[in-house]
């Protein structure tokens, strides 16, 4: 969600005029958006990353996972949660959603193997997933849990927020999400360990610059450093994020108090009153009331956005894990004994949810009457396809 104006456009050209435009700069741009993001999250260490697939993978390395581990991902994310785990050498297994459309914590327990090292529960479209029933879980199996937060940018749960609930977690500051530099992300954690080796992973050759740190053995990687032109922009994103979430939850909150004697299911909020309100989600009895609900409101299905169902992942599929075969963890022999088969249908219970589920997008730009309007558009057709309401 691009918003930016004059403040952006001056913080990057003071940047570049400085000539400063790279990270270790000393109390540079990225260093000060890393102390205020660790601030705004509730987290002791923040390191600005290329993208949010590079903080995904960082924060995974960062807590030692690896070939001969299962990490759970669920039906209902971007394939690039998946990707993360296949790029540190292990194996994503693929667990169902339920009606809030995040990860269901009862896949999670059934799913749990001993294999299992970590589940990535995933704050998809602004909503946020049940971290209590999740981190109890996670806890019965002694699973990490690795949030990705790469959609839930400014977003909590009961009062916390997102990203401060797990041993690491992961942003995206894209161009779709909350936030945005063009491309970037962020690796948050509170362990001074995992920080360590996510930074590693981030970028091995930082010591040069930041200096050598006794006891700490550092592993070689690919660079996703961030420049001081993407911290100068996050930092004037950062302040215009709290407004613009209570704008969405707003308008949000507005829609469904509006829309509630419609007949229409809201998907399950774990927590309304803190997730960002990007969208807003009903799931209809059928998929055929589905499609004539979206082609009357405008809006998208959930299971149709192309890109978002686990049954759209090419490359998992095809089990195709990296540019060599010598170097691909679904053939490595340490994963072996790791559940490495994908079928379309393996989680059908999501697929029925996703593609009974419509979500109309909210916007911190869109006016009251335009709100309005949508309400209009939306009792309207709740009337016409469940033949009730007002
Ligand atoms: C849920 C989720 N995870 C991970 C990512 C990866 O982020 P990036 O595109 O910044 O690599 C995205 C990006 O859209 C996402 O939506």
């Amino acid at each position: 969600m691009l918003r930016v104006g004059q403040k952006e456009v001056d913080a990057i050209a003071k940047v570049l005029l400085s000539g400063k435009v790279f990270r270790y700069n000393i109390g540079g741009e990225c260093a000060r958006f890393e102390k205020r993001y660790a601030k705004f999250v509730g987290v002791k260490h923040v390191w600005m990353t290329s993208s949010g697939t590079t903080a995904l993978t960082a924060a995974l390395a960062g807590l030692g996972i690896g070939p001969g581990d299962e990490v759970l991902v669920p039906a209902c994310t971007y394939m690039a949660t998946a990707v993360s785990v296949v790029a540190v050498g292990a194996i994503p297994v693929i667990v169902d959603i339920d009606d809030s459309i995040t990860i269901d914590p009862d896949a999670i327990d059934d799913a749990a193997g001993p294999r299992t090292r970590a589940v990535i529960p995933v704050h998809m479209w602004g909503m946020c997933c049940d971290m209590d029933a999740i981190r109890a879980v996670a806890r019965k199996h002694e699973m990490l849990v690795v949030e990705d937060c790469c959609q839930g940018v400014g977003g909590g749960y009961k009062g916390r927020m997102l990203g401060s609930f797990s041993a690491a977690a992961a942003f995206s500051f894209n161009y779709y999400k909350n936030m945005t530099c063009g491309e970037g992300g962020a690796v948050v954690t509170s362990d001074p360990n995992v920080s360590e080796r996510a930074r590693c992973m981030i970028d091995c050759c930082n010591f040069y610059w930041t200096g050598r740190k006794e006891g700490v053995v550092p592993f070689l990687s690919n660079g996703s450093r961030a420049s001081e032109v993407e911290g100068a922009m996050m930092n004037v994103q950062l302040e215009r994020l709290p407004a613009m979430i209570r704008t969405l939850r707003r308008q949000k909150k507005r829609i469904l108090a509006a829309t509630a004697r419609t007949g229409l299911q809201p998907i399950r909020s774990h927590s309304l009153d803190w997730e960002c309100g990007t969208t807003v989600m009903w799931t209809l009895p059928t998929v055929e009331q589905a499609e004539k609900f979206r082609e009357l409101v405008g809006g998208t299905i959930c299971g149709k956005t192309g890109r978002h169902v686990y049954t759209e992942w090419d490359q998992i599929f095809a089990r195709q894990g990296a540019h060599h075969p010598a170097l691909n963890p679904f053939t490595l022999p340490q994963n072996r004994g790791c559940r490495r088969k994908y079928t379309k249908d393996m989680c059908a219970r999501s697929l029925d949810i996703l593609n009974r589920t419509v979500m109309i997008g909210n916007h911190p730009d869109r006016k009251a009457r335009e709100v309005a309007a949508t309400i209009r558009k939306v009792k309207g057709a709740a009337r016409e396809v469940l033949g009730v309401g007002c």
